[in-house]
């Protein structure tokens, strides 16, 4: 399954999901024509991507279905929803528009795939009110990508967890630990030549981190 169609099936269960940042609409297309979700809300900060998504959408025979609106995050977002997936973002970025949205999204089931600093996201999932219930990793075309499911409800994680994953750390799929062994593997290799101490001292700490998920 590609990273696209992995994102749609997670809102198997949800009437209404919402997608800031929708680009093409690959995602809300495939969740209603294939994964019961019954209208979406096609949200973006481009004109340019808007007019992609309208098109995919039209092509798809979903224009009743589908609401498009020009959003910076959740900031225009007024029709209802139960779930909202943000993907294919910073980690940055997708936490802060979880913070500035956070009175829309209270309640609702989010779904993230940050494209870098997972740990951003998950520490403002924490300090906001959300438990993480699943977590994916996956590769597609030979890019590592991991997804985050959080709801309502409070947790407690460690600073690793956070950094590397709660549910990742326990699933240990082949994708989780195929990337960290390839992350341990390029540093091991470099490491003798980096002259720089404090350089040299965070790497030997990334090594040891990196071990301990893939000897666990
Ligand atoms: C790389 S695309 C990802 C598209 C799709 N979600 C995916 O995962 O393939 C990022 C999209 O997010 C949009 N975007 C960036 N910042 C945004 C914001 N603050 N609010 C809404 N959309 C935003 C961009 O215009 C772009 O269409």
């Amino acid at each position: 399954m590609n990273r696209l169609s992995l994102l749609a099936s997670l809102s198997k269960g949800s009437e209404i999901l919402c997608d800031v940042g929708c680009d093409h609409a690959y995602v809300l297309v495939d969740a209603i024509k294939y994964h019961g979700v019954k209208r979406g809300i096609a949200a973006d900060i481009g004109e340019g991507p808007l007019k992609i998504a309208k098109e995919t959408i039209f092509n798809n025979n979903l224009s009743d279905k589908i609401d498009i609106v020009l959003s910076d995050g959740f900031k225009n977002i007024n029709l209802p929803f139960d779930t909202a997936i943000i993907a294919g973002m910073g980690g940055t970025l997708i936490s802060n528009i979880l913070i500035d949205g956070l009175s829309k999204i209270k309640d609702k089931k989010l779904i993230l795939e940050p494209n870098n600093d997972a740990y951003r996201v998950r520490k403002a999932l924490l300090d906001n009110g959300f438990i993480i219930i699943d977590e994916f990793a996956i590769n597609d075309m030979d890019k590592y990508y991991e997804i985050i499911v959080a709801i309502k409800g409070n947790a407690s994680y460690n600073e690793f967890e956070l950094k590397y994953g709660p549910i990742l750390l326990n699933k240990r799929e082949k994708a989780f630990i195929d990337h960290y062994k390839r992350l341990y593997n390029h540093i091991n290799s470099i490491i003798d030549s980096i002259n720089n101490l404090d350089v040299k001292k965070g790497k030997m700490e990334l090594l040891d981190e990196y071990s301990k998920i893939i000897n666990e």
